[in-house]
């Protein structure tokens, strides 16, 4: 965290450059411009006066023949006033709804003439201008784009007081230091309610692994028995008297599911469901409809896959999130798979010409939340949204995909720049899920395919899936890289870093060394899998008592020409435990500050966690703290998924002062095709190349 010597300075030179060249080339244009207009002769000017006052004579004809036809037409002026009373904003839902529909309607006509060229041409002709009106329609009557800075107000506005659960308070950047399980924390007051009265929970196969991570079925039924109890426990014990219903895979037999039934204490059995899709004739989709149509609470969290339930499912957060957004309906988190594999489960979809396509990022954030159109994880809904939308009945397969694709349809303003503006799904990535998906398989989504036409998936991770029409640099020679406020660090320059960072990661891991991404480092992946685009340095943290082995391998660095500083000797004790150690690390221009840590996790993870978690970060899964969306909330703070730029540049004393998201300063250079004040100061997708 501490600036490098004579790193900046040397874009400018380039930088003005390609300015004057801009300019030249500018000035030329304007040298040309004129001559060409002195061509011009007298006779085309006077010919242009008598065209225009010809244009004006049938203008001043056309309007008294109209303003005649309407005054003698008594059932149009009727029409007229009536517009005029009811204006079309009152009743707009309703029609746009209707044009919506009738624009898919349309759809599927075109579909089924598609051999027909003439036919497809005539109709592709009338999808286009309803398509057109819609939008004018949309842009007319819509109350999101009446103020100034529509997309913001449209989710602000809406904020209220939660009448269920109590607010949150920020404690600051060091008070949930080293670890970082704290920062946010819940206030006291009247209004809370008993969650239990609140939530019900919905377990869509609970993944039983045994302690090597062997899946259920490698092991006996007593076995996978007495693990399906373990998690039971682990539910009631941060949560008793919640209710929960459990959906069983099709491995489950009717006699298990009685035993498991008969095993329960009595208390249990009055709040507990167990079913399994193997008694049901009809699908999961529908197994869900009838579970949820007989839930009284507000709130239902769906959970598929779950592996472990842990307080990091913060289910008053989830709460807190639905009851003060009016038009937030779905709220999930990250999730973190067996293998210690973490992402923060927000994916934006885009259906066009019958592709459905998924890419992991987001537009906007709001209180630390992703808006999303679709999270992979499991989420947390009203009941009566739930009720409302219901689910696919056909297969087990793309239920959830299906839900959310009907959800963003439903929402999904047509009016361009407006297609981000709904937050009906968010995913806070602070509320973390353990769990373990089985593998999706092409033809557990065919019936979702079919019911939206789509011959064509694609995957966030880029995986294609076919329906219906197809079976199946070295970058280290060379100058510094230049940091300054308002511009974006250089492609090549992060590439660097990244590279320095994912290095010393690998030779941590090579030497059995504990390290793990931080701070701003750790921000980065967190929110764009990379570094920051506006990075001055990295942090990475390693456990003290491996200090000696890293200084041990200070050859692996010097080797790829980075310099290697011991900055600060480790010391003792706390509690019990060697502590502190810096190590500066020079690589290409840039800084990776390693500081000693006593201990990596709180004790009582260590105790669960098998593994680290891992962050993708430029392509490599680097280590990172046990929750890495808990993690950067509670050490940045308010809003951490706008953004904000590094405290160097922005005058602030050090890292620990308080970061506020807000626009990006404006740029020394104007239009700079390197300038950081050409982003949004929220959403991660702009950054992606
Ligand atoms: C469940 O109950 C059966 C008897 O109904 C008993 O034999 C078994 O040990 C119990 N299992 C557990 C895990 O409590
Ligand atoms: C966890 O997720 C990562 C990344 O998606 C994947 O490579 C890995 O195989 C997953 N682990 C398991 C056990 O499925
Ligand atoms: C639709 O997708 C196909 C293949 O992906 C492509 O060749 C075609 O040009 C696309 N059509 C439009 C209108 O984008
Ligand atoms: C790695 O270190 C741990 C203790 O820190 C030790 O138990 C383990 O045997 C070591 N593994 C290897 C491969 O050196």
């Amino acid at each position: 965290m501490q600036e490098l010597p004579g790193v900046a300075g040397e874009m400018l030179s380039s930088t003005y450059g390609d300015l004057y060249r801009i300019d030249r080339t500018r000035g030329q244009r304007q040298d040309k411009a004129p001559k060409g207009q002195f061509g011009m002769s007298t006779i085309q000017r006077k010919l242009k006066t008598v065209l225009i006052l010809l244009v004006i004579v049938y203008l001043i004809i056309n309007i008294y023949h109209t303003s005649r036809t309407i005054l003698q037409n008594e059932t149009q002026i009727a029409l007229l006033r009536k517009v005029l009373n009811k204006p079309l904003c009152v009743a707009h839902q309703k029609i746009i709804q209707r044009l919506r529909r009738l624009t898919k309607d349309l759809t599927y006509v075109r579909m089924s003439v598609d051999r027909d060229i003439a036919m497809a041409k005539i109709i592709d002709g009338h999808y286009d201008n309803l398509r057109q009106l819609l939008r004018e329609i949309e842009f007319i009557t819509s109350s999101d784009v009446d103020s100034e800075d529509g997309r913001r107000r449209s989710s602000e506005d809406q904020v209220k007081k939660s009448q269920i659960v109590c607010p949150e308070v920020y404690k600051g950047s060091t008070y949930g230091y080293p670890f970082y399980r704290k920062g946010f924390q819940t206030e006291e007051c009247s209004v809370k309610r008993d969650i239990n009265e609140l939530v019900t929970l919905i377990f869509d196969e609970v993944v039983l692994t045994t302690e090597t991570g062997d899946q259920m079925g490698d092991f006996t039924h007593t076995g996978r028995m007495n693990r399906f109890f373990t998690f039971l426990e682990s539910v009631y014990r941060l949560h008793q008297g919640i209710r929960a219903h459990f959906i069983l895979g099709r491995s489950w037999n009717q006699h298990e599911i009685d035993t498991l039934r008969g095993n329960l204490t009595f208390d249990l059995r009055t709040k507990i469901s167990i079913q399994s899709l193997r008694n049901y004739a009809f699908s999961k989709g529908e197994l869900l409809q009838h579970i949820i149509d007989d839930i009284k609470t507000q709130y239902i969290l769906i959970a598929p896959s779950l592996t472990r339930f842990t307080n990091d499912i913060n289910l008053e957060r989830l709460l807190r999130v639905l009851s003060t957004h009016e038009n937030t309906l779905f709220a999930g988190g990250s999730v973190r798979n067996r293998t210690g594999h973490w992402s923060h489960g927000c994916l934006q979809t885009q259906l066009k010409n019958y592709t459905l396509t998924y890419k992991s990022g987001y537009y906007r954030s709001f209180s630390e939340c992703l808006v999303c159109d679709f999270i992979s994880g499991p989420f947390m809904a009203k009941t009566s949204v739930l009720k409302e939308f219901g689910f696919q009945s056909r297969g087990d397969g793309g239920i959830f995909q299906e839900l959310f694709l009907r959800v963003k349809d439903r929402f999904f303003n047509s009016h361009l720049g407006l297609g981000h503006s709904r937050t009906s799904v968010v995913s806070c990535p602070d509320v973390m899920f353990h769990w373990q998906p089985f593998p999706v398989l092409d033809k557990d989504l065919v019936n979702f395919a079919k019911k939206h036409s789509i011959k064509k998936i694609v995957e966030a991770d880029g995986k294609v899936r076919w329906f219906g029409c197809r079976r199946a640099v070295k970058h280290r020679e060379g100058e510094k890289c230049p940091s300054r406020s308002g511009f974006v660090v250089p492609p090549c320059c992060l590439e660097n870093l990244a590279d320095a960072i994912k290095f010393v990661m690998e030779q941590c891991e090579r030497n059995n060394i504990t390290c793990e991404l931080q701070e701003g480092t750790l921000l980065g992946a967190v929110k764009f899998n990379k570094v920051l685009p506006w990075e001055r340095d990295a942090d990475i943290a390693f456990l003290t008592a491996d200090f000696p082995r890293i200084v041990k391998i200070k050859d692996a660095f010097t080797r790829q020409r980075y310099v290697v500083r011991e900055i600060k000797k480790p010391w003792c004790c706390v509690e019990g435990f060697q502590a502190g150690g810096k190590i500066e690390l020079l690589a290409d221009g840039w800084s990776i500050q390693m500081y000693g840590q006593h201990r990596m996790n709180p004790r009582e993870l260590l105790a669960n966690e098998h593994l680290p978690t891992k962050v993708l970060f430029s392509g490599n899964w680097l280590s990172a703290p046990c929750n890495p969306g808990l993690y950067v909330r509670h050490r940045y703070g308010q809003e951490v998924y706008r953004h904000a730029e590094h405290w160097l540049s922005t005058g602030k004393q050090s890292g620990w002062d308080a970061y506020e998201t807000k626009v990006f300063s404006s740029c020394p250079v104007k239009g700079f095709h390197g300038c950081l004040d050409q982003y949004e100061s929220d959403g991660s997708i702009q950054f992606d190349n």
